[in-house]
């Protein structure tokens, strides 16, 4: 039965040769595999952290009541009660202040808004220590909390608040007036409103400081949340979408996890800090920061708002090691003055997405050793990629098992002038072939489920059917991405990032690159506008001027003319003091494309270029015949 017993015991030479090249060839196998595979070992060490991710997961779902984020902030507090949890302007807030501070909200919270498991109340504040409290009470009594974006006002204020059916609404006390304006309807729908200031004299909104103040520290009973379990809505955050009014997808405990594990992923350690600037209403905020810190039980640095001239002062004063980003916030930073110092910082980690190479490779060499994890993923999402073996400008890397069979995704072919996939004969999709650009769709199965919006018809919305087979379901991403032959996962476009002109695809991104390359051009918006009679929309780049310097039409001409094909190259010009940005820096492309260019409705200076001269201030005269079709572009 054992049959190595006898040669390995008693070696002749050349068996013990043999031997011996087989133990040498083990030593030396990690470095030949190295040649052969490079990415072995990170595939390897991402595999495994999957896997450990898989089994917390199962091991979580097991326990009963279920184990979700809050009973891992109990673990920590119990664990380190002393350490540092929140820093904000000068404030410190251990975990064990943070927990009793929750305490407090839930039991006031619950005696005054009435609040029970299931319930919904709505947080409308901005990035403060209360937040985390407000939220964690919320969660201590079972409750779902709604993140409104706090920059929402009047009527998409009350879309928002009104489509997750919240009965309570917490406001800060520096919002309280933007609450007001809906005031009214709030109080026929006998939502009771919330400030967390001490008094306020508005009738129909209650302060809460004083009663919060005066509650019980003392833990609460989980009999109170008894029924959560890992499917239950925990969270409503909206998505920002390009079009239409947001969306409140549905976060749930299982989906709060899954996003919380990305620091485990990228490597993040109990030791570290990190620096969450990025607004808690968002999900980079608040799953893959604030949460994800709580898994980890480290220090959060909570920054109200970016500051590009701070970012890297607070990084250094509070020991910052880990930064999260969004591609634009890089790019700021790269636009800012350079200093001596820019090297010196404890930041070893970046956590984010949406960079472009060239940022990339400009942010390391300006600021030095940070390791950029970049990912990919949407809050609603059912899938999501990280890059983590180090490949500049990929967002993740196909690798060969883990990812596909468990994860079943597929980029398939899609239509930019109808705005759909393509499909064939028999009404199925089409897969695109490797190194070909494509939409990102994602089975929908039970382990990778997608729990879509508070409301049923958008939800609808995002699912495609008939993919591969008659009556299968799909995620649709509204990405478009594309793989190469080692398998790295490059983000090309976001549906709407193209448009088509003369038959041909621009991708915005390409064309705002080569527009940033000149040095009096800071910032780009590039989008296609649609003209009478003519297929498809032409390219039009709004502008933001760097500061002190002026826009230099010709050489503007000369570089696009070079580096651009012809259809490509941006027939308008709008300069902008300030290019539109939503809550996440995304560039409000459709908005701009909708005001078009008039220059009876526009009030900016705008240019037109006109064929072979270069650009030329655009008149009424060029909008009539161009709207008249006796220009033809
Ligand atoms: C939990 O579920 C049980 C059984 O369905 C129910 O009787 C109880 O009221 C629920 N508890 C809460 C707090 O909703
Ligand atoms: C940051 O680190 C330095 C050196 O280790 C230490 O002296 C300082 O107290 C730390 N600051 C904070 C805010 O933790
Ligand atoms: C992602 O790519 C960058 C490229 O420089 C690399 O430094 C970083 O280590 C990569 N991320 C991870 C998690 O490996």
């Amino acid at each position: 039965t054992c049959l190595f017993k006898t040669p390995l015991l008693v070696p002749t030479p050349r068996k013990m040769y043999a031997l011996l090249t087989a133990v040498a060839g083990l030593v030396l196998l990690p470095f030949l595999l190295h040649a052969r595979f490079p990415y072995l070992w990170p595939d390897l060490q991402y595999v495994l952290r999957g896997v450990g991710i898989a089994l917390r997961m199962r091991s979580y779902a097991k326990r009963a009541p279920c184990y979700t984020v809050l009973d891992r902030f109990l673990d920590r507090v119990r664990a380190q009660p002393g350490k540092a949890f929140l820093v904000h302007d000068g404030g410190r807030f251990s975990y064990l202040d943070v927990d009793r501070r929750s305490s407090q909200v839930a039991r006031v919270l619950s005696r005054r808004g009435r609040l029970r498991e299931g319930d919904t109340a709505a947080v409308f504040m901005g990035n403060e220590p209360a937040y985390v409290w407000v939220w964690l009470g919320l969660a201590k009594l079972g409750c779902v909390a709604s993140l409104l974006n706090c920059n929402i006002r009047a009527g998409s204020l009350l879309h928002c608040f009104s489509c997750c059916g919240a009965k309570v609404l917490i406001v800060s006390a520096d919002l309280k007036e933007a609450v007001e304006g809906i005031l009214p309807t709030l109080l026929d729908q006998k939502v009771a409103v919330f400030v967390l200031s001490k008094e306020c004299d508005t009738v129909g909104i209650e302060a809460l400081a004083d009663e919060l103040d005066a509650a019980s520290e003392e833990p609460l009973s989980p009999a109170l949340r008894m029924n959560v379990t890992l499917k239950t809505p925990a969270l409503y955050i909206y998505t920002s979408g390009t079009t239409g009014l947001p969306k409140a997808a549905v976060i749930n405990h299982e989906r709060m996890w899954l996003a919380s594990f990305m620091q485990t992923i990228a490597g993040v350690t109990s030791s570290d800090v990190i620096y969450i600037y990025l607004p808690l209403y968002h999900s980079a905020g608040f799953l893959m920061g604030l949460t994800g810190a709580i898994d980890k039980g480290i220090t959060v640095v909570l920054k109200r708002k970016f500051s590009a001239s701070q970012f890297w002062n607070d990084c250094r004063r509070h020991n910052v090691t880990v930064i999260q980003y969004i591609g634009e916030i890089m790019r700021y930073l790269c636009n800012t003055p350079k200093k001596d110092n820019d090297k010196i910082h404890s930041v070893r980690l970046a956590l984010g997405n949406g960079i472009r190479s060239d940022t990339w490779t400009e942010f390391l060499q300006r600021f030095g050793g940070v390791r950029i994890c970049e990912c990919y993923g949407a809050t609603e999402g059912n899938i999501g990629f990280v890059n983590y073996t180090g490949k500049i400008g990929a967002i993740g890397k196909v690798n060969t098992h883990s990812l596909q069979r468990s994860y079943p995704y597929a980029m398939i072919k899609y239509d930019t002038e109808k705005e759909e996939p393509v499909r064939d004969s028999r009404g199925l999709c089409v897969e695109v072939p490797l190194g070909e650009t494509g939409l990102l769709v994602a089975k929908i199965t039970k382990s990778t489920p997608f729990s879509g919006y508070a409301n049923k018809e958008q939800t609808k919305k995002k699912i495609l059917t008939d993919v591969f087979e008659k009556g299968d379901l799909y995620f649709n991403s509204g990405d478009l991405l594309r793989t190469d032959h080692e398998g790295f996962i490059y983000f090309q476009d976001r549906i709407g990032d193209t448009f088509r002109w003369k038959g041909e695809n621009v991708a915005t991104t390409e064309v705002t690159d080569v527009m940033i390359m000149l040095g009096f051009i800071e910032e780009a918006n590039v989008y296609g506008v649609r003209v009478p009679g003519h297929e498809g929309r032409i390219g039009m780049a709004s502008l933001k001027l760097t500061q002190g310097m002026k826009l230099d039409l010709l050489a503007t001409y000369e570089h696009i003319k070079t580096y651009l094909p012809s259809y490509a190259i941006p027939r308008f010009l709008r300069i902008q003091n300030l290019l539109d940005v939503t809550g996440t820096f995304k560039q409000m492309k459709v908005k701009l494309a909708e005001e078009g260019f008039d220059p009876a409705v526009i009030r900016d200076s705008m240019y037109f270029l006109e064929d072979n001269k270069g650009y030329v201030p655009m008149t009424k005269d060029i909008y009539s015949s161009i709207s008249e079709g006796r220009l033809r572009l």
